[in-house]
C-alpha cells in the first residue's frame, strides 16, 4: 500500500465555483468569493478579516501593521515555520528565539520574561498542531510589558482556548490555507484584525497601500497611494476553491478529528508500554484534527521509524528543524540552549492525516507502527 503524507481536499463545489469565476470574468481579488469567505470568518471571529495569498503574507501584514522598525525585538518560538520569523526580519526586527514547553511544543511562558527588553515590541504564540498556547499567561505578560500579541494560528482553524476561538487573542492573527491545512486554497491565508482602529489601515496595506477599497465602495472619487503596502489579496480562483470548502467545513473537521482520535486511541498502548508519547493536550485546549504527531524516545528511534514507514509505503515526516540553529541564523544566535525545541525537533514524527485518508489506510499505518515497536 502507498500512502502519501497529504492529499489536498478535492470535494464539494470547487469546480462549479471556479467555473463561475471564469464565467463572471472576475479573476482578480476581492470579488464574490473573497467577500463570501470573509463574511464567514468575520462572523466566526466576531472581528474583521482579510483573505491573503498565504499565511506568510498574513504574518507580513501583521508585521507592517505593528509598525515594526529596525532594531525592534520580536519573541517567537524557535520551533516553528520560517515565516513566523521572516515576516518580522523583513521589517528589520531582531528575532529573539524562545523555547517551548517540555510536555508540548508550544511557547514556554516561564522562559519569556527574561527575554523581554525595552526594545521588545511583539510576542508571537504559535499554536502548534492547532493546540492552544496558554493565552491567559501570555496575555498577562504582554499587558505587563505593553507588547503586541500576534497569533500564528496557521494550524488553528476552528480550535479554541477556554471556549474562545484561536485567532481572537492577538491584536492580529494569521491563519494558513496551504494545501496541507484543514481547508485550503492551494496557497492562501487569513489575517484576523481584532481592533477596529487597525482595520482601515489593514485594508489599505492589503491593496498595495492604496484606498482602492474605499473607492470600490463608492466612498471616494479616485483611489490614491496613501501608505506602504503590497499585493496581499488572493485571486478569486483561490477564493472560490476556499469557499467551496468553507461550505462543508463541519464535515471536513468532523472527519479529521475522527482520524486524530483513532490514532490517539489505538496508539495509546504504545505509550502505556513506554515506547512513545502521545500529544498531551492541556484541558484548556481543543483538538482540531490539523496534524497528528508522536514523540519517540530518541532521535535515532524517530529516524528509524520514519525509514521503516517509508519502506512500507507510508510517507511520515519529521517536523520543524529549530530556527535558531538553522544555517541562516545559527551564527546570529547567542541565546541559551533551547533544549525542548531540540528534543521535539529530533523526536517528533508526523503521520498522514487528511479528509481522504481511508479507513484501511489508517489501519495499515497503525498496524505498521505497532509492528515497528
Ligand atoms: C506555524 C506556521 N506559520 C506560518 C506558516 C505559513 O503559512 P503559509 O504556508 O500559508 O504561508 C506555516 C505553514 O505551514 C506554519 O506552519
Amino acid at each position: 500500500m502507498q500512502i502519501s503524507f497529504n492529499r489536498p481536499f478535492n470535494k464539494g463545489n470547487a469546480i462549479k465555483y471556479i467555473q463561475e469565476t471564469l464565467s463572471l470574468q472576475q479573476l482578480g481579488g476581492n470579488g464574490k468569493f473573497t467577500k463570501k469567505s470573509q463574511l464567514y470568518f468575520n462572523q466566526y471571529f466576531s472581528s474583521k478579516t482579510l483573505l491573503t495569498t498565504s499565511g506568510t503574507s498574513a504574518l507580513e501584514m501583521a508585521a507592517l501593521l505593528s509598525n515594526i522598525n529596525p532594531g525592534d525585538e520580536v519573541i517567537i518560538p524557535s520551533f516553528t515555520f520560517v515565516s513566523t520569523a521572516n515576516a518580522f526580519l523583513l521589517r528589520g526586527a531582531k528575532i529573539v528565539f524562545a523555547d517551548v514547553n517540555a510536555d508540548y511544543p508550544n511557547l514556554s511562558v516561564s522562559g519569556i520574561e527574561e527575554l523581554i527588553t525595552d526594545r521588545t515590541k511583539v510576542i508571537v504564540p504559535v499554536h502548534y498542531a492547532g493546540v492552544a498556547c496558554n493565552m491567559d499567561e501570555i496575555s498577562k505578560l504582554a499587558n505587563k510589558h505593553n507588547l503586541i500579541i500576534i497569533e500564528d494560528a496557521a494550524h488553528s482553524l476552528l480550535s479554541s482556548y477556554k471556549g474562545k476561538p484561536l485567532g481572537c487573542f492577538g491584536r492580529f492573527s494569521a491563519l494558513s490555507f496551504h494545501e496541507t491545512k484543514n481547508i485550503n486554497s492551494g496557497e492562501g491565508g487569513l489575517l484576523v484584525v481584532n481592533t477596529k482602529e487597525d482595520y482601515q489601515r489593514a485594508e489599505i496595506i492589503w491593496e498595495k497601500g492604496t484606498t482602492r477599497n474605499a473607492f470600490l465602495r463608492g466612498e471616494i472619487k479616485k483611489y490614491e497611494w496613501v501608505d506602504i503596502g503590497s499585493s496581499f489579496l488572493p485571486s478569486e480562483i483561490n477564493a472560490a476553491l476556499l469557499y467551496s470548502q468553507i461550505e462543508i467545513i463541519d464535515t471536513i473537521q468532523k472527519r479529521r478529528i475522527e482520524i486524530w482520535h483513532k490514532y490517539f486511541n489505538e496508539l495509546k498502548i504504545l505509550q502505556e508500554k513506554g515506547k512513545v508519547l502521545l500529544p498531551q493536550i492541556p484541558e484548556y485546549a481543543t483538538v482540531n484534527g490539523h496534524l497528528f504527531f508522536l514523540e519517540c524516545e530518541s532521535g535515532k528511534v524517530r529516524d528509524n521509524l520514519i525509514s521503516y514507514l517509508n519502506k512500507k509505503g507510508i510517507q511520515a515526516v519529521f517536523h520543524y528543524l529549530p530556527l535558531h540553529s538553522s544555517p541562516f541564523f545559527s551564527k546570529k544566535y547567542h541565546g541559551k540552549e533551547l533544549k525542548n525545541t531540540i528534543k521535539f525537533s529530533e523526536q517528533i514524527i508526523r503521520l498522514p492525516l487528511y479528509f481522504g485518508l481511508k479507513k484501511d489506510e489508517q489501519d495499515y499505518i497503525i498496524k505498521t507502527i505497532k509492528n515497528f515497536f
